[in-house]
């Protein structure tokens, strides 16, 4: 299988919110002198071609000229299935599969599905963006529990803190596992805490597990369904194969709900929202990369990693800046508090004086303060470029 992580694919004007959108997103907040040269390394996608399986998949089934209403067949549940089994030792029933459009909408509905306006949702910053914005549009109230440094400086639960928030009458918990922005897998004994207080306070668990694939040598990631005592908590877990495989742009991701009365209230939900299952395209690619794109995942995991080293040699020599090395996802979370800049400070030293568009870490919240996230799911020599300009925006 060839498999060209290295090659550079021209991706401006061709509808690409990340090269092609952040000239107004980054024009709303900071000031922007040029954007002509500027390179994105925001949107958690890939500049990677996708598996040549998908395009077989997808080229295959448009040789039959009839788009009509489909279901998913047996053959792709069973491609999920065995996926989860071979690469997660996660058995999951077929039956509990429900399928979404993406992790972000099936957020929504699980929120819809079992909480009400102003009820309490509880989330752990710094966090993925829609986990607060999403609950706040649909009207319920967010309760914030900062996630705590370690002396390696990854971050971890602070439990007592997240009990007093709970004892509160929180309805629901929305976890990130591994967690973007910080690329953390946590540990067995993490996820079995937050599962005991859940149950305690009868609290429904949303397991985001969209970054579980991309996890680096060394790291494990666990399932929260399979983690002991998982059975007698509320738990429905999102999982897609789009960041895995580069395939956002399709549109495709599962709610695994294995506790019958929640799943029937998902379905209900769906139902009430005339809301379908994928579409044709998007489940050919889906099925042939489940069943065989292993290889391709596990060469750019392993390419990914290299970036990471990269990145991390060179920026670690910077004054002030330190690199959160992720044990998981290709994202990295970069601590620059030693600078002593200012959030505005660094995007104006970033866009304006390096030309290089990342994400400021108050996105994740205000606990994100002080901190960058870079994408490098990117050729090397993107990462060198992106480097370089780093490096300039500093001197
Ligand atoms: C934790 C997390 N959940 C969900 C998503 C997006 O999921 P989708 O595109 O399926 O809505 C992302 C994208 O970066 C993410 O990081």
């Amino acid at each position: 299988m060839t498999i060209q992580f290295d090659e550079i694919y021209e991706r401006r004007n061709t509808n690409s919110f990340k090269w092609d959108k952040f000239k107004e997103r980054f024009r709303a907040k900071y000031r922007v002198e040029d954007d002509s040269d500027i390179l994105p390394m925001w949107v958690a996608d890939m500049d990677f071609a996708v598996p040549q399986i998908v395009i077989d998949a997808i080229k295959e089934r448009l040789n039959h000229p009839i788009f009509g209403y489909s279901y998913i067949s047996d053959e792709c549940k069973e491609a999920i299935q065995q996926w989860y089994k071979r690469r997660h030792n996660w058995h999951i029933n077929k039956d509990a599969l429900i399928f979404h459009s993406g992790v972000v909408p099936a957020i929504a509905t699980i929120i819809e599905t079992f909480t009400e306006p102003g009820d309490k949702i509880c989330i752990s910053t710094p966090v993925y963006a829609p986990f607060f914005s999403i609950p706040k549009a649909l009207n319920r109230q967010i309760i914030e529990c900062d996630l705590v440094e370690s002396k390696e400086h990854i971050y971890e639960y602070d439990f007592e803190q997240l009990e007093e928030a709970f004892k509160k009458g929180v309805k629901a918990y929305i976890l990130c596992s591994p967690h973007n922005p910080a690329g953390v897998v946590w540990s067995k004994d993490t996820l079995k805490k937050l599962i005991q207080l859940c149950i305690k306070y009868d609290v429904l668990l949303i397991s985001d597990e969209i970054h579980s694939d991309i996890v680096f040598e060394g790291h494990k990631h666990i399932p929260t369904m399979t983690v002991e005592g998982a059975e007698q908590a509320k738990i429905v877990a999102c999982i897609a194969p789009t960041k895995t495989f580069n395939l956002a742009g399709l549109h495709a991701a599962i709610i695994v709900a294995e506790n019958k009365q929640l799943r029937n209230a998902l379905i209900q939900n769906k139902m009430a929202h005339g809301l379908d299952d994928w579409n044709v395209l998007a489940a050919s690619g889906v099925q042939a990369v489940y069943e065989k794109g292993d290889e391709w995942l596990d060469r750019m995991i392993q390419y990914v990693s290299k970036n990471i080293d990269y990145l991390e040699q060179e920026l670690n020599k910077l004054d002030g800046i330190r690199i959160i090395r992720p044990h998981a996802t290709y994202l990295v979370w970069i601590d620059y508090r030693g600078t002593g800049l200012s959030e505005n400070e660094m995007m104006d030293c970033l866009i304006n004086k390096g030309k290089i568009a990342l994400e400021p870490g108050t996105k994740y919240s205000e606990a994100g303060r002080g901190f960058l996230r870079i994408n490098l799911a990117c050729p090397f020599e993107t990462v060198k470029d992106g480097v370089e300009r780093f490096k300039k925006a500093l001197l």
